[in-house]
């Protein structure tokens, strides 16, 4: 039985974005428009559609990178206060960031000369763990996504494509987190790398953490997701949800 599996952390309610682009004549542009989801704690919720359906964009828009203009993003916190992401101050989403709510991008951007092991472990440094603890934890997390040991000591910019995505995968899930939103933390891994990283985010599910993880492949989806939400966007027509499942 998962830990907290029916407690709700995230309540995304009728959520939009446009953009204005001040560079051209302020044209607008729709990211998303009325989008409606919930998560509990421990599920992991497939984000899916067609590429600029705005999926990123959402993920975005939760982490606070990105403002939303409608709608609400609730984030039930484990002392049981909410907090509204599409409104709270920049400082609480900060205080959010450091053990709450996780990112892990699309690409790895570090500094050049940090090793793989550096980069993966510093994250938990960060929260107060020693370097030994984090560099033997990193180390293992590395082993789990495959990364072979000769490459540890290198720095991940020197890496393969697949290599690089998972030394972020790595980095981004370390340090303990309640959410974490991926973007697809699968996109370009061969068959082995995505099963082990798949199996990952079934360990972080069964210790209660939840997350939005951007997928594309319908096995993936069904392995790992709880719940399935599907963007379209025809045309130019704004993008509107289609399915909002339990897999
Ligand atoms: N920072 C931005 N400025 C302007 N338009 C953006 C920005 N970010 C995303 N968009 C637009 O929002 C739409 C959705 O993009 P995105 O969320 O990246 O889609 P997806 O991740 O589903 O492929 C696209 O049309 C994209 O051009
Ligand atoms: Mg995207």
């Amino acid at each position: 039985m998962k830990k907290n599996s029916h407690t709700k952390i995230i309540d995304v309610q009728g959520i939009s974005k446009v953009f204005t682009l001040h560079e051209r004549d302020s044209t607008q542009v729709s990211g998303f428009s009325d989008v409606h989801f919930s998560v509990n704690r421990g599920e992991l919720l497939a984000l899916t559609g067609v590429s600029g359906a705005g999926k990123s964009s959402i993920l975005k828009s939760i982490y606070r990178t990105y403002l939303v203009q409608s709608g609400k993003i609730l984030f039930h916190r484990s002392d049981k206060s909410v907090v509204d992401l599409a409104t709270c101050t920049e400082s609480q989403v900060l205080q959010l960031r450091k053990r709450e709510i996780g990112f892990v991008t699309q690409f790895l951007k570090i500094l050049p000369r940090i090793s793989a092991l550096q980069a993966v472990a510093a994250p938990l440094m960060e929260t107060g763990v020693s370097e030994q603890t984090s560099l033997y934890l990193a180390a293992d997390l590395l082993s789990r996504l495959g990364i072979r040991e000769e490459l540890f000591h290198i720095s991940p910019l020197t890496f393969s494509g697949g290599e690089q995505q998972r030394v972020n995968i790595a980095r981004g899930i370390i340090a303990p987190k309640d959410l974490i939103l991926l973007d697809e933390p699968t996109a370009s891994l061969d068959e082995q790398s995505s099963d082990r990283v798949l199996s990952l985010l079934e360990d972080l599910k069964e210790k209660g953490i939840a997350m939005i993880g951007i997928f594309h492949d319908r096995k993936k989806i069904k392995r790992a997701a709880d719940k399935t939400y599907e963007l379209t966007r025809k045309n130019n027509e704004k993008p509107f949800p289609t399915i909002l499942e339990a897999a």
